[in-house]
């Protein structure tokens, strides 16, 4: 035997010594799980006791992933898992199976499972145990090229049972598969789903609907005021905002946001707040002018000029027909 060899063995002969301890053994079936936020997750091993002892030996027996003054709690009288958790022995077999339905991210943890025998003292715990990890399910987008975006799946872990992806437009089955191409700029909403008993959907991803656009105080400004313009729309994942005034290619400001001081009759004019996220952009227009309060021919000014003007042609050809009648 090589000297690698033998160090080898030497290895696999410690593990086994982890493992088990004067007969006592516990075996998962499987040590690394991955499942889906919302679906069932089952959890086994067999158990193994030394020779003399029975099972009606065996006083208590249960799963585990937290201790308490330095004891194991029983997974079933932990209230974050009531009514979601159920831990069945087979004593011909000696197995054991956990089953934990509706699973949260916050059940992530690894399981362990714990014999102890009517003898005080005696107790026996499989280490390591079974890791679980819980995953959501997420929608990815990249682009393809300038009219095209893949759509992906994503999990945080693998998952252990994958099942078939449907996707879904607007909540309507659309096809099966891995990804799915859609084209940029679309406000559909689309969501991925993962068939199986327990099915599990991601958030759906959509491009930002048009924005809306507010000022606050007053989209009407005497010079020296403070505006701030606000951009919002709906969009996931979340859009971002840039800020432009028309005729200008480079933006004023980013953010949902914008402050504009000290208000200058250069200020006035058509700005645009653009909403982009990976799907798409879309944008809206806000107009501020000058108060007539302070010079300048402004919008608001023209306007009443030519309010008044339509009222004295109305009073005219009202004072004209009356006195046409009259005759
Ligand atoms: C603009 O928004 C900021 C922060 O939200 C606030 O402190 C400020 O008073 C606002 N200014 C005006 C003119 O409304
Ligand atoms: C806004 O989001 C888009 C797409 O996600 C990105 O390409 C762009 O760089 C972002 N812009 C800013 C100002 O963060
Ligand atoms: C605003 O959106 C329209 C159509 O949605 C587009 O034609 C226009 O170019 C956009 N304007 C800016 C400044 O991005």
């Amino acid at each position: 035997m090589s000297p690698s060899a033998g160090g080898l063995v030497v290895f696999l002969l410690s593990v086994q010594v982890i493992q088990s301890q004067d007969g006592w053994r516990v075996d998962y079936f499987k040590t690394d799980i991955c499942k889906a936020k919302g679906s069932q997750v089952y959890i086994s091993c067999e158990f193994t006791y030394p020779p003399g002892k029975h099972y009606s030996d065996i006083k208590d027996r249960f799963w585990f992933t937290k201790e308490k003054d330095g004891e194991p709690v029983d997974l079933t009288t932990d209230s974050e898992y009531s009514g979601r958790v159920t831990d069945t022995c087979n004593s011909f077999t000696k197995t054991c199976s956990l089953i934990i339905t509706d699973v949260r991210e916050s059940d992530s943890a690894e399981y362990k499972f714990t014999l102890m025998t009517n003898k005080p003292g005696e107790k026996y715990t499989g280490s390591p145990g079974v890791t679980l990890s819980v995953t959501g399910l997420q929608v990815q987008v990249r682009r393809s090229d300038s009219t095209w975006l893949e759509l992906t799946y994503h999990s945080s872990c693998v998952l252990s049972d994958r099942g078939e992806y449907e996707w879904s437009k607007n909540e309507e089955y659309i096809e099966t598969g891995s990804s799915l191409l859609v084209s940029s700029g679309s406000t559909d909403r689309y969501s991925c789903y993962l068939r199986g008993p327990t099915g599990q959907r991601s958030p759906a991803v959509y491009g930002p609907q048009r924005p809306s656009v507010s000022v606050s105080p007053s989209a009407e400004m005497m010079e020296g005021d403070s505006v701030n313009l606000t951009c919002s729309t709906d969009a996931n994942p979340a859009a971002n905002y840039t800020w432009y005034k028309e005729h200008e290619d480079s933006p004023r400001a980013s953010g949902q946001i914008f402050t504009i001081t000290d208000f200058t009759a250069e200020h006035s004019g058509n700005y645009y707040c653009e909403a982009q996220n990976e799907m798409g952009r879309s944008n809206s227009t806000l107009r501020l002018i000058t108060s007539s309060g302070k010079g300048g021919c402004t919008w608001s000014t023209t306007t009443t000029v030519f309010a008044s003007i339509s009222a004295v042609f109305l009073l005219i050809i009202i004072l004209a027909v009356l006195y046409i009648r009259s005759h």
